[in-house]
Formats: structure tokens, sequence, C-alpha cells
């Protein structure tokens, strides 16, 4: 969950530029971040966080059933960009961003905006309603461009904050040898067990390891299966991931602008003036030449 990124890490974005959610969330898929190119100063514009996956596919809940997927995100903006207030926003970007709860990383990164999870069927994408801050008030920005970093996942991630695996793993065997017997867990949901397996498995010295695989995964191992060290005892459940893109805006000066059409402006004028010179010059050669 993005809360957990926010409880483990001061910012979620490392050094190297990998997003700290792929920490947890192992497994790699694509997402999209959309971008004007460039925005006036204390202007409302929306960025988009593309998460695509699948929707006829499920994964497994903590119990060990099946369920749909959740998306989240997070949007890390350039200093003193900030989410709109309700009151800026356009009817349009009201409706596109209903029932979404944006939260500041933290109190004095309000520039890091985490999102989810919220229902993946519901929301394809997410879109940020985005305020950009006014060179004119705040000293510190200046008319640049900026670098944005977007990460966004669906589905459920491979390990807890604790360190603990989560059910949606692939289990593999810590021994080579023969699966002798496979007995189902008695659930205790009161601790948190929702059932699962035990298998035993006799390694070649006649020993037998005893490895534990929670509910969720199917089984692709039998009693009489030999496995080796490091070899699947489940299929693989999980079906979502995360992803990370970058993206660039330009905090535009109106004046730049207005400038740039005013020399347009100017070109053109001296080029009509410099075509009626000439013409100019024609008459008064065609005079001379008929004296
Ligand atoms: C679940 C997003 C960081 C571990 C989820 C879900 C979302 C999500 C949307 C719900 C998936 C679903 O129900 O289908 C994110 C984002 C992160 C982030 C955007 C970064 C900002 C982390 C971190 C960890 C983590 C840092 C590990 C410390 C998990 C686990 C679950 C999960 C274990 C499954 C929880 C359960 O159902 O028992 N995350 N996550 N996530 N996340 Fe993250």
């Amino acid at each position: 969950y993005p809360y957990f990124a926010q409880e483990a890490y001061k910012t979620p974005r490392e050094a190297t530029g990998k997003i700290v959610c792929a920490n947890c969330h192992l497994a790699k898929k694509g997402i999209e971040l959309e971008l004007p190119q460039s925005v006036k100063p204390d202007s409302v514009f929306e960025a988009v966080v593309k998460v695509p996956y699948d929707h006829t596919k499920q994964q497994v809940a903590a119990d060990g059933s099946k369920t749909g997927l959740n998306i989240g995100a997070v949007l890390v903006l350039p200093e003193g960009f900030k989410i709109a207030p309700e009151e800026r926003l356009s009817e349009e970007l009201k409706e596109k961003t209903k029932d979404i709860y944006y939260q500041p990383y933290s109190d004095d990164q309000e520039n890091i905006v985490l999102v989810g999870p919220i229902s993946g069927d519901e929301y394809s994408e997410i879109v940020f309603p985005v305020l950009s801050p006014d060179p004119a008030t705040d000293k510190n920005i200046h008319f640049l461009k900026y670098s944005v970093y977007a990460g966004g996942n669906r589905g459920r991630g491979q390990v807890y904050p604790t360190g603990e695996k989560s059910n949606n793993n692939e289990y593999t065997s810590s021994v080579s040898g023969l699966v002798t017997q496979i007995s189902p867990i008695a659930p205790n949901e009161d601790e948190g067990i929702y059932g699962g397996y035990e298998i035993s498995i006799q390694t070649t010295d006649g020993s037998i390891a005893v490895e534990k695989v929670p509910a969720g995964a199917e089984l692709v191992v039998e009693p009489g299966s030999e496995v080796r060290a490091g070899a699947p005892l489940t299929t693989n459940p999980n079906v979502g991931g995360f992803g990370q893109q970058d993206g660039e805006i330009v905090l535009q000066d109106p004046r730049r602008i207005q400038g740039l059409l005013a020399f347009f402006a100017a070109v053109i004028v001296t080029q009509i003036l410099l075509v009626l010179k000439k013409k100019q010059v024609e008459k008064v050669q065609a005079v001379e030449m008929n004296f």
C-alpha cells in the first residue's frame, strides 16, 4: 500500500531513481504518465497515470480467495506544485477526480502525492488535478523545465513491511528430495491463518523437511513428486505489478509567448515594408528608363 511506503521511507524516490513501491511489488508492469508540454503559472492542469492490466484476471486475496485487483499511484511533482483545491477545478475535472483521495506524502512534501488503493475495475487511470506555482509570489520558483516522476501499481505486493512474504508469491522448496506427505493446515482466522498446506519432503540423508505454503496458490507437487532445492511447490498467483515513468513539464512565462508573438508580427510587417520598398524602387527605375 502507498501507506507502507510513507511509513518506511522519507521520500518515495531513491537516489538511483527507483520508486520504493518496487521494493515490495516485485513484478514489473508498465504504466503511462501523461502531462501537458507546458503550463502557465497559477493554473490547474491534469497529470494522468494510466495503469493498464488484463481485467479478466483475478488475484489471490490474503485469505486465499480470488478477488479483483486494486490500483494505486505516487506522483513526484516539482517543488511548489501541488494538488489543486476543489474550488479551482472545472466541472469536468471535478467529475474525473470524484471520490479519489489525494494524500500528500508528508506535511512538508505537498508536491509528492499518493493515491490508492482504489478499485482497478472502476478506475483504469488516475487523474491528478495539479496547481502550478507562481514565480511572482514565490521567489523559489523559476520559469524552467522540470522533471516529474510517477509510479503506478496494480495488485497485491509480495513482501510485507515486516519482511514477511505475502501469499501472493510462488513458493519454492528449500531442499531437494521426495514429497512424502501433504497435509492441510487448519484455518485460524484470529491468527490470520486461512489454511494452506504443510509439505513434508524427505531429503537424501533421510531427514524430513516441512515446507509451509499459505492458502492461495495452487500446488504443483503431490506425494511421490521429486523436487529440487529452489524448484516451485506452487503456481505463481501474482497477476499484478509495479511500473514507473518519468516526464517533463515547462513552467511557461506567458510574457515569453506574448513576446514571441510580437516578434513574429514585427517580422511580418518588416517583410511587407521591404516588398513595398522594392516596388517603389522598381517604379522609380521604370520612370528613369524613359529618359
Ligand atoms: C497492496 C500500491 C508500496 C507491500 C497494495 C495495493 C496497492 C498498492 C494499490 C492493493 C492491491 C490490491 O488490493 O489489489 C502501492 C504503491 C506503493 C506501495 C503505489 C508506493 C507508493 C508498498 C511497499 C510495500 C508494499 C513499500 C512493502 C513494504 C504491499 C503488500 C500488499 C500491498 C504486502 C498486499 C497487502 C494485503 O492485501 O495483504 N499496494 N504499494 N507496498 N502492498 Fe503496496
